[in-house]
């Protein structure tokens, strides 16, 4: 081989600068919520075209390093036709404050299929206190399962949340041994605050606590309380 050839061959060799792979895992804040946010805006058959090729864009931006959100940032605003490009900016200005790796580390620690989805969405509710959007979007890519399923079912349950709740999440029994021990009226104050404009409470009514014997039974935001301490606890929420 001449030397000019013999350059040219190590030449081609090395990686066009900035095209190196986002290192593996390495997705800093919300970046990867919102890379899946933008190929929301894909249509489903589409999907796994764009997504290869705008890994492949995201990869030349990260030069090897990890996809930070100012990297999906550039990606939408320089290739990113209107309206999708709008729609994408207002989502990721909704996006919460959610530690995405918190949700990441959920979905791995619930390996399989899309039998793991229930468990994944109950952890992650226990994390962040309700279910975002953006928690979603991950667990429908990575489970496999359409966004649409992942919200009829988030929205369906009454177990889920799929707004952040308020500062105060109540659950009051209404149960009958409950009821007749305070509970009902507890349950009419409550519902009347909650009626009021800026009220802080979201209030959800259950037929048991399972835990009768400490009638009125309540639950505040995880807490259990019962009989005086709930009485107690709920007229200091209702005078705040
Ligand atoms: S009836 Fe209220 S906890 Fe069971």
């Amino acid at each position: 081989m001449t030397k000019t050839k013999k350059m040219a061959a190590q030449k081609s060799a090395t990686p066009p600068q900035g095209a190196q792979e986002v290192a593996a895992g390495e997705w800093v804040g919300k970046s990867q919520a919102m890379f899946e946010r933008m190929l929301q805006e894909v249509p489903d058959a589409m999907r796994g075209i764009f997504r290869e090729k705008l890994m492949q864009v995201l990869k030349q931006k990260a030069k090897g390093g990890p996809a930070a959100e100012s990297h999906v940032l550039e990606i939408v605003q320089e290739i990113v036709p209107e309206p999708f490009k709008s729609n994408i900016l207002k989502a990721f200005s909704t996006m919460g404050d959610i530690d995405m790796s918190v949700v990441e580390e959920i979905i791995n620690n619930n390996p399989g299929g899309q039998e793991t989805v229930i468990s994944i969405l109950h952890a992650i509710q226990a994390k962040c206190g309700y279910l975002p959007q953006e928690a979603l979007i991950l667990v429908s890519q990575k489970k496999g399962v359409f966004l649409s399923a992942l919200y009829r079912l988030a929205t369906s349950y009454k177990a889920f949340r799929v707004k952040p709740p308020k500062k105060y999440a109540v659950t009051m029994c209404n149960g009958t041994g409950c009821h007749v021990t305070e509970g009902g009226q507890i349950l009419r104050e409550l519902e009347k605050k909650v009626s009021e404009n800026g009220s802080q409470i979201t209030l959800e009514k259950v037929r048991c606590l399972g835990c009768c014997d400490m009638s009125p039974a309540v639950m505040i935001n995880g807490e259990l309380y019962g009989g005086a301490q709930a009485q107690a606890r709920i007229a200091e929420i209702l005078h705040e």
